[in-house]
């Protein structure tokens, strides 16, 4: 049998089945040009959920942390409250600390000419700045990022003026669970970290978003997790209707990776959310699982347009972290899902250049709420280059219903 090689424009998309609905283009997965439009108009746009505040207990302790095209310094100043700067000397623009964390004894001092910051970022000393009355203190000082903590975690947002708070990342929790007290409940801020976990990801951020909204692969690649959580086996993201947490299975006693006994629930969380595991996704980097006995916090950092770290924080109450109690199954169970998850978005990004994906591929109707999403990131990035949302947004072809079938 012979067959007719395929040139490149002969693989155009054939009109959609009714089931399905288009995907992104491969291109949106691999053109540094996206990537630096998703970094100015998402990542330094919207609030971002840089660092865990008792990472940084004393004053003068930092976190360097990469935000869109910008370095970031999170510090605790001497009065105790978390601050955050661009990581720029003002003089000639060193960055001032290289390390990603670390601390400094009293200030902030640049390793270049030595010209020195407090913790609240005011230029107080640098080499014959006496003989230089003129210059303001204040004004070159480090420029200031804005900084909210909600959930034991330090939220940054570069813009020069952030979007709501309440209304963008509280109100994801809220569409999600139907009440930020549903999640407030959990104490997250109270907790102790019982493990951390730094994955290095070779794929784009937006497959790993993609990857977290749908459980049409929970079968294929996730054994244990379906095991605890028989509902996640049929397909269907179940998790996504509002106030929804899958349910343990019968035999389960706990959310660890052989469905042993975990620890004691939590206190302040109500009876209807033990014995299930709630999903919430916070665009555009932060992942939230809550079970009962303890709080999963994935934040990302996308690096470049095919790299993403991921951090994953296990947080327990603070006595079973201080009592030293082996944590390790219950650990053991999201490491697995996240290795699990993460190689399949690497096993899915060289494919994004392949020429059997340049015009996309196809989300199946458990996965048809994803659509919202690039529905959403095609319009921050029109609104962004100053068109009218059309030109991308073709792209997405949305259903009436994209939520759920
Ligand atoms: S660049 Fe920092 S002191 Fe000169
Ligand atoms: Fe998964």
């Amino acid at each position: 049998m012979t067959t007719t090689p395929v040139s490149p424009d002969q693989i155009s998309p054939a009109p959609l089945s009714p089931s399905l609905v288009a995907t992104l283009p491969g291109h949106y997965y691999t053109d540094p040009a996206i990537f630096r439009q998703e970094q100015e108009h998402i990542f330094e746009s919207m609030w971002f959920c840089a660092v865990r505040a008792a990472d940084l207990v004393k004053p003068g302790a930092f976190r360097t942390v990469q935000i869109g095209r910008e370095n970031v310094l999170v510090t605790r100043s001497r009065t105790g409250e978390l601050r955050a700067f661009l990581n720029v000397c003002r003089h000639r623009g060193a960055r001032l600390c290289t390390e990603e964390s670390g601390e400094v004894r009293r200030n902030l001092q640049c390793p270049y000419h030595a010209w020195t910051y407090d913790l609240d970022g005011k230029l107080i000393a640098a080499p014959n700045l006496v003989r230089m009355p003129d210059v303001d203190r204040t004004e070159y000082g480090l420029v200031k990022v804005a900084l909210r903590e909600w959930l034991g975690y330090a939220w940054l947002c570069l813009a020069d003026e952030p979007p709501s708070f309440e209304e963008t990342v509280m109100g994801a929790t809220i569409e999600r669970l139907g009440d930020v007290a549903s999640i407030e409940r959990y104490r997250t801020e109270s907790l102790a970290l019982g493990k951390r976990v730094t994955y290095d990801v070779k794929a784009n951020w937006k497959l790993i978003v993609e990857n977290f909204m749908e459980c049409y692969h929970c079968a294929t690649i996730h054994p244990e997790l379906t095991e605890v959580l028989p509902e996640f086996a049929d397909g269907y993201a179940a998790q996504y209707f509002v106030g929804h947490g899958a349910e343990f299975g019968e035999d389960v006693r706990g959310f660890t990776v052989d469905g042993t006994e975990g620890f004691g629930r939590l206190d302040g969380i109500a009876d209807d959310q033990d014995r299930r595991y709630y999903a919430i996704t916070v665009r555009p980097q932060v992942f939230i699982n809550l079970v009962p006995d303890h709080v999963i916090m994935h934040r990302m950092y996308p690096m470049a347009e095919d790299r993403t770290v991921v951090e994953c924080d296990w947080l327990y109450a603070p006595e079973i972290v201080e009592s030293g109690a082996d944590v390790s199954k219950s650990v053991e169970l999201f490491h697995r899902v996240n290795v699990q998850d993460f190689d399949a978005c690497e096993r899915t990004q060289p494919a994004m250049d392949s020429r059997a994906y340049r015009s996309g591929g196809v989300l199946v109707p458990s996965e048809h709420h994803i659509s919202e999403f690039h529905h959403w990131l095609t319009q921050r990035l029109d609104a962004g280059n100053g068109t009218n949302g059309t030109q991308n947004a073709e792209n997405t072809k949305t259903t009436e219903n994209p939520v759920l079938m």
